[in-house]
């Protein structure tokens, strides 16, 4: 609790362009949730550079995040959204909790796994500490509700593990933070391959709606989605593609897999895909809108970016004072 209000932590790495799996998965779910929560969204920028980065265009990434969160509908004078990276208490309290987080338990991460597989030639310690500096992040604000997709749930669990043993301890210092799924559109999968997760960084751009496609490209993607040859619409496991595309259809109109079903009975493969494309496209339809026009407002970003650098700093500050003194550092003289 801050100021008497339940609180909400996410963030999205400024990194790759911005797909509807991140839309559906958290962003969506950000916006439905801000009125019930005090809510704090990092551009998460310091987590990107775990991979090697061109400094020009990660600078470019991270406003062009910042405003697509305000383009999705978050208010940013009601909720925090700010750099992580301008807030110095991430790194502090990452480096305390990383004395409290076991080697074995990073090693288990399957992010850590596939990501130094892919990026063999740059397996850093920061890609390995990757979760520690992820559960500062939520434990510094003393979050109790974490919107994320499904890839991000072991992260969560280690991030609960870190604070219940800091907590066993040193007393209560930390909240124990709830992960929160929604109910469709956890997990979208690649249009080419739906055995793998869409990714912004994946190589095949048919692979993905990014949330800038215009709404042509959104919707020959849709129609290129790779589905199967039984030509029934149903929602099943055996049908991975189709169940995709019923998924994302569900997340997009906020209906069940069933509804969906019985909408699309007796009707063709083509008929459901346009109609995922004309959903999707409604979807982004005010969101392209609204980021065109915080474009022409450089002042009121740049303003924003300000103010809530301070006001996202003087809440972590508190926690990380906090758990300073808990661990047995000096108190700073005043
Ligand atoms: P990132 O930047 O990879 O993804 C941002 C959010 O999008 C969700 N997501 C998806 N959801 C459904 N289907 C998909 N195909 C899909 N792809 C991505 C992710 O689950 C995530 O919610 N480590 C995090 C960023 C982070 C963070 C945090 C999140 C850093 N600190 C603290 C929450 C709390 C990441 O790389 O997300």
């Amino acid at each position: 609790m801050l100021d008497g209000k339940k609180v909400l932590f996410s963030g999205m790495q400024a990194t790759g362009n911005l797909t509807i799996g991140n839309y559906l998965g958290a962003l969506k779910n950000w916006v439905k949730l801000s009125d019930e929560y005090m809510c704090f969204y990092g551009v998460v920028d310091m987590h990107s550079i775990t991979v090697r980065q061109d400094p020009a265009e990660l600078r470019k990434r991270a406003r062009s995040l910042m405003m697509l969160y305000i383009a999705a509908g978050l208010n940013p004078e009601e909720a925090c959204i700010y750099y992580q990276s301008h807030v110095s208490a991430h790194a502090e309290l990452a480096w305390i909790l990383n004395c409290f987080t076991y080697m074995g338990e990073l090693n288990r991460m399957t992010q850590f796994k596939d990501k130094s597989a892919k990026h063999a030639d740059n397996i850093n310690a920061g890609l390995f500490t990757y979760p520690v500096l992820m559960a500062a992040d939520i434990l510094l604000y003393q979050a109790d509700v974490v919107p994320v997709g499904i890839d991000q749930s072991q992260h969560l669990e280690l991030t609960r593990d870190i604070a219940i043993r800091f907590n066993n301890i040193y007393g209560d210092v930390f909240t124990i933070p709830d992960i929160y799924l929604g109910k469709a559109g956890a997990k979208i999968m690649s249009l080419q391959d739906p055995t793998k997760k869409m990714s912004k960084s994946d190589e095949n751009p048919n692979a993905s709606i990014y949330l800038m496609d215009d709404e042509d490209t959104v919707m020959r993607k849709c129609k290129r989605a790779v589905t199967d040859s039984e030509g029934i619409i149903m929602y099943r496991d055996e049908q991975p593609g189709l169940k995709n595309l019923i998924d994302i259809y569900c997340a997009c109109k906020d209906v069940t897999p069933d509804e969906v079903v019985k909408e699309f009975d007796g009707q063709g493969y083509g008929v459901l895909k346009e109609a995922v494309g004309n959903a999707v496209n409604d979807l982004l339809r005010p969101l392209h809108d609204n980021y065109k026009k915080l474009e022409q407002d450089k002042a009121y970003v740049d303003q924003l970016i300000k103010n809530n650098a301070e006001k996202a700093s003087y809440y972590a500050n508190k926690t990380l004072r906090k758990v300073q003194k808990k661990v047995g550092f000096p108190e700073r003289p005043r």
